[in-house]
């Protein structure tokens, strides 16, 4: 089959089909075949896709498969035959693949952008899977107007994906009155509310519940390492910072982690494997969660870490033999968080906010000292998941305006 500019010019980057999703043409599909009742995709820069038949199927977009209200699956997928095959495919006029199915000849048709947005061969997997660069002493924390952020989708953009990039970004120009760090937290999601409230003030106080509302130095650490789920975001603006001290210092775990793993592969696995486990008992909350100090995912990539070593609880469930080990290793660890190379330093001025994500970038506050001045911040959580929902909702809006232009 020849490939059609013709239709390469018509078809939108919108689905005709209930999915929200918008999926750019980057390569119109040439050529369509089957082999073993499974589907190739040649595509017109000389990349091909295979589809596995089940796989295909069960994402078959049609009213029948799916709600065109909920953009959700109607129907109960294991009613498709585990040994599903596609009888018959070809191209419509569109550039659309139809494809017909061995099971009771349902019939099918895939929009060429869905179709290579999400193929899974090696080549796609490949540009995929990228990985967040890590820094150490020697990174600049990309700096952002907050004015621009409230008011620019653009701007908006920018600073999250550096956000999502490095973990750690700075925001200029952010007013000095109470609800701002809210009000900029909220042009991504919800605020995720704990025990210490929705937005909480960071300011040294008599009946503290956490060693920040002390003016002691705090060591690198992450919030709430006693939850299943740690919030994955912290923002944290500075509306007084007089007093002497009372600088701010982050690390990057994953960068100790890409360290840890060439210097100290011991300590590495140990790291990574062990529960290690933490707990804030207040007069009233008493909250314990635990889990490895750096957590991998499937590709052996840092995808969390849980650290903090104020809000230690005793290990009580490794034997005897062990528990000397996990010790050394936290310390071993700790010592690397520190060390000068990892190291990035400044302090916080009023109108300043740093966003960063709780479970990656650790954050310490070197001790300040009440009598010289005042010293206060405001801070709030979010959730990784709203950023990267913001992050796709804002790339949304750009492919759209994009293809009203074509
Ligand atoms: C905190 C915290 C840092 C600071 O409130 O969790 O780490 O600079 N504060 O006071
Ligand atoms: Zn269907
Ligand atoms: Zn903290």
């Amino acid at each position: 089959m020849n490939s059609a500019p013709l239709f390469a010019q018509q078809v939108s980057s919108r689905l005709e089909i209930p999915d929200m999703g918008i999926w750019p043409i980057t390569a119109q599909i040439k050529r369509a075949r089957l082999v073993d009742g499974d589907l190739i995709v040649d595509w017109d820069d000389q990349k091909s896709s295979r589809f596995l038949a089940l796989w295909l199927r069960e994402q078959c977009p049609c009213t029948i498969c799916h709600s065109d209200i909920t953009r959700e699956t109607l129907i109960d997928i294991t009613d498709i035959p585990m040994d599903i095959q596609a009888m018959e495919c070809r191209l419509d006029e569109m550039g659309y693949l139809l494809v017909t199915w061995s099971d009771q000849g349902h019939a099918s048709r895939y929009h060429p952008g869905w179709l290579r947005a999400n193929c899974y061969d090696d080549w796609a997997r490949a540009e995929r899977g990228h990985t967040r660069p890590t820094w150490g002493c020697d990174f600049t924390v990309p700096e952002f107007d907050a004015t621009g952020i409230i008011e620019n989708d653009d701007h908006l953009y920018e600073w999250l994906t550096a956000l999502d990039s490095y973990g750690l970004t700075r925001l200029q120009n952010v007013p000095l009155e109470h609800g701002r760090v809210a009000h900029l937290a909220e042009r991504i999601g919800k605020i995720r509310s704990t025990n210490f409230g929705t937005v909480f003030d960071v300011v040294s106080k008599p009946d503290a519940d956490s060693n920040a509302y002390l003016s002691v130095e705090l060591p690198l650490h992450m919030d709430l390492p006693t939850r299943e789920t740690p919030p994955g975001l912290q923002f944290l603006h500075c509306i007084e910072n007089a007093a002497d001290g009372g600088e701010s210092r982050f690390a990057d775990a994953y960068h100790a982690a890409k360290i840890l793993k060439e210097e100290a592969p011991d300590i590495f696995r140990i790291v990574t494997t062990v529960d290690y486990c933490f707990q804030n008992r207040a007069v009233d909350c008493d909250y314990r969660a635990s889990g490895p100090l750096i957590k991998l995912d499937s590709r052996g990539e840092p995808i969390e870490s849980r650290i903090n070593t104020f809000l230690t609880a005793p290990f009580t469930h490794l034997p005897h033999e062990e528990v000397k080990a996990a010790l050394e290793a936290k310390h071993y660890l700790m010592r690397l968080l520190n060390e000068d190379r990892m190291r990035v330093q400044f302090k916080m001025a009023p109108g300043d906010m740093v966003a960063f994500d709780n479970r990656r970038a650790l954050h310490a506050r070197t001790e300040f000292f009440p009598n010289t001045g005042h010293r206060y911040l405001e801070g709030c959580y979010l959730d990784r998941d709203d950023l990267g929902s913001r992050l796709r909702m804002l790339e949304r809006a750009k492919t759209i305006a994009k293809d009203a232009t074509r």
